[in-house]
């Protein structure tokens, strides 16, 4: 039997539907939210996601004010500008575009974000948050999992939940969320094998190694639910994830696809992390 496709790209859609209303109301009652998005350098790919940024933002309604900066800009001109938009009553949200040009300490500028502003999670106060169960935010990745997840109904108390990848920006914060839900979770990471020995358990598997056909038929338990984060090139150009998708289909439950899958519901989640960040600072 062939797994059901989870589709990212219509669960977001629906979303920013939603989220139009919701900008109109708040602007009602005279908020706008606001994003500000901090690009440093031209790297052509964070080009390209910044822009997709400011196009969502567009869609339903959030100012975004993108702000481009030279890649030979200081570390100190850049948390200065941060230190700006804290302050700026007309941004709620703030989001640095990562990677960083090497002369800039990543753990720097991140933590010089306010945590009311942090869309992206990243902050050391809401990753302390997530790990302590209060309401902070959560990496954009790692809530759209959640949310795709939601559609599906799938129950998470006492699942065998095994995430490929430790990142900070969806390994870790994966697990933690996971954990929290009652999962038993296991995180692997390029050194746990063989790898398959743990992947074969998993009734939830999360892959976000960022290697393409990493994940095989064999790897997984029939049935299971497969959530591919990946997200690369092959050789032909094509964007293909990190499960090997025609044959992983034939024998999981649920699986997500490549692209259309977990991209746009990460694209998505920084919207309502967003609104989220405005209605919080109006209170
Ligand atoms: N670069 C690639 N993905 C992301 C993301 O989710 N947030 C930020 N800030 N930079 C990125």
């Amino acid at each position: 039997m062939s797994a059901q496709l989870i589709n990212g790209k219509a669960i977001a859609a629906e979303k920013r539907k939603a989220m139009i209303a919701q900008v109109e109301l708040m602007k009602r009652k005279g908020t706008t939210p606001g994003l500000a998005v901090l690009l440093i350098g031209d790297h052509p790919a964070s080009v390209s996601y910044v822009k997709g940024k400011v196009s969502d933002c567009r869609e339903v309604g959030i100012h975004s004010q993108l702000i481009r900066l030279s890649g030979d800009i200081t570390e100190a001109e850049l948390l200065n500008q941060i230190h700006q938009l804290n302050v700026d009553r007309s941004i709620h949200a703030i989001l640095v575009q990562l990677p960083l040009p090497s002369h800039i300490s990543e753990q720097r500028v991140v933590q010089a974000i306010s945590p009311e502003k942090d869309v992206d999670g990243f902050h050391p106060i809401n990753i302390g948050r997530i790990v302590t169960g209060q309401p902070g935010f959560v990496s954009c990745t790692a809530a759209g999992i959640l949310e795709m997840l939601k559609t599906i109904h799938l129950p998470i108390a006492g699942k065998h939940v095994v995430i490929v990848g430790r990142s900070n920006s969806v390994g870790k914060p994966v697990s933690l969320l996971f954990l929290s839900r009652d999962a038993t979770v296991t995180v692997c990471h390029s050194k746990s094998k063989p790898l398959s020995l743990y992947t074969k358990q998993a009734d939830l598997l999360i892959v976000a190694a960022g290697k393409a056909s990493l994940i095989h038929a064999d790897d997984i338990k029939p049935g299971a639910v497969v959530i591919d984060v990946g997200m690369n090139r092959n050789a032909r150009g094509k964007l293909v994830g990190d499960v090997a998708f025609d044959e992983v289909k034939e024998k999981a439950g649920y699986l997500t696809p490549v692209p259309g899958g977990v991209g746009p519901m990460t694209r998505v989640m920084l919207l309502e992390n967003t609104l989220t960040a405005a209605m919080r600072q109006m209170e």
